[in-house]
């Protein structure tokens, strides 16, 4: 599967270490061709000689003892990588790369990485949660790092909570799906739905919500990157069209509703981001209201559920939903998730801070068909996006062997 992929592979001193052995390995099996770069604290726990053996190649390890070989070695490692992983990453590890230390091989192979870097942290539990990490993950998250968040369950050092290194088996899907980025959506048809819908009530005033279509935008801009031919639908937002997207421009939920039944037929995968207004004005005002009256009531009435009309009519789609939620948000999204037939939906949590409306990041749930859910770190939208993305993947790999 990986066969002609270059891949290097730090690893820092912790004592996940000994499981990156197993990842190496995995990788090499999948025909990758692995260089393994070991800082010094990491050789405390792991043998150069273990990964030599594993990897099949010397082990670098030394940004000095070899100077003339290794001031060439650094770069040309990190210039030829398709993908630069450490795993395990610690908190020291990743403080040095968010602090733009260079200060030993693994360090400065990665500040010359022109690769994409997928860090595995894994560390204890207070570590992890420290504001000092948390800073240090957040800045490198929107400076495009990738991570494979930490596991939860009881630690080596004897503590419990989120810090236990990723399975391999997880890492090595992250891995995967970064380096078949490129392709793997080549002729798919992606149909995404982005920002909000607006709802006239007279010539100067609407009925509308705050999404600002980043996440939809974010959406496509993933999936041209990745090969689909992608038809974004988008409401009324301030962005930018993503080069290489056919950009359908709506204002209310019934031009949505429209728009998205016509592309329908043709999509293999179906992602509805947009914040569709669920009520509008019974009749439309044609000139400006004017108030002459203390109180006002307007009568509503209800729009098309563009969505659950997608799962009513659902043939080969991937039918993928977003949920907007302030209270019950794993439970009501769930809720979603079935009445509308859809293969995943994307639970996010209006009350937390970074999450949801406007903002460039996010902290979602996906929860599946399959009744299985995987809870998402503090992310940008962008690498949400790429998370979603990696898991329709999986739902699509899935499918072509049934
Ligand atoms: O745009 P941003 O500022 O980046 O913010 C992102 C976001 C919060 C808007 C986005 O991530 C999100 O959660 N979008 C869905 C918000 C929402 O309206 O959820 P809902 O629970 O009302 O709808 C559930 C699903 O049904 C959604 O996929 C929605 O697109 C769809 N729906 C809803 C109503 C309707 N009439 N037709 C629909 O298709």
């Amino acid at each position: 599967m990986l066969t002609g992929k270059r891949i290097v592979l730090g690893v820092t001193g912790g004592i996940a270490a000994y499981k990156t052995v197993e990842l190496c390995r995995l990788f090499v099996k999948s025909g990758a061709q692995v260089r393994v770069i070991m800082t010094e604290a990491s050789k405390r726990f792991v043998t150069p000689l273990t990964f030599q053996t594993v990897s099949g190649h010397a082990v670098y390890d030394d940004l000095f003892s070899a100077a003339t070989r290794y001031s060439v070695e650094h770069i040309g490692l990190a210039k030829e990588a398709d993908l630069f992983i450490i795993a395990p990453a610690t908190a020291n590890c990743i403080g040095k790369i968010a602090g733009g230390i260079a200060d030993d091989l693994l360090t400065t192979s990665v500040m010359a990485a022109c690769s994409p870097v997928l860090l595995v942290p894994a560390m204890n539990v207070r570590m992890y949660e420290n504001p000092v990490t948390q800073g240090n993950l957040n800045k490198l998250v929107s400076l495009g790092y990738h991570f494979v968040p930490p596991a939860e369950g009881d630690l080596v050092c004897g503590d419990t909570g989120r810090g236990r290194m990723a399975d391999v088996q997880d890492i090595y899907t992250a891995a995967a799906a970064l380096l078949s980025a490129g392709t793997r959506w080549q002729g798919k048809n992606f149909l995404i739905t982005a920002g909000p819908t607006r709802e006239a009530l007279d010539p100067v005033r609407y009925l509308t919500n705050h999404s600002s279509g980043k996440m939809g935008y974010a959406l496509a801009r993933a999936a041209v990157e990745q090969g689909a031919d992608v038809t974004l639908i988008s409401g009324p937002v301030n962005l930018s069209h993503p080069p290489g997207v056919r950009v359908i421009s709506v204002t209310t939920a019934s031009e949505m509703y429209q728009a998205v039944l016509a592309a329908y037929p043709k999509a293999d995968v179906v992602i509805k981001a947009a914040a569709v207004t669920d009520y509008r004005p019974a009749s439309i005002s044609g000139q400006k209201i004017k108030k002459t009256t203390d109180d006002m009531t307007i009568s509503l009435v209800k729009n098309p559920d563009i969505l659950a009309e997608l799962g009513k009519r659902k043939e080969k789609q991937i039918l993928v939903g977003f949920a907007a939620e302030t209270t019950d948000v794993f439970e009501n999204a769930a809720d979603k998730l079935s009445r509308k037939n859809l293969d995943m939906i994307v639970a996010n949590d209006l009350t937390e801070p970074g999450a949801g409306f406007t903002s460039d990041t996010n902290i979602v749930r996906l929860i599946f068909k399959t009744g299985q859910d995987k809870q998402l770190p503090l992310m940008s939208k962008q690498d949400v996006a790429q998370r979603i993305l990696d898991e329709i993947w999986l739902i699509y790999s899935a499918k072509q062997k049934e």
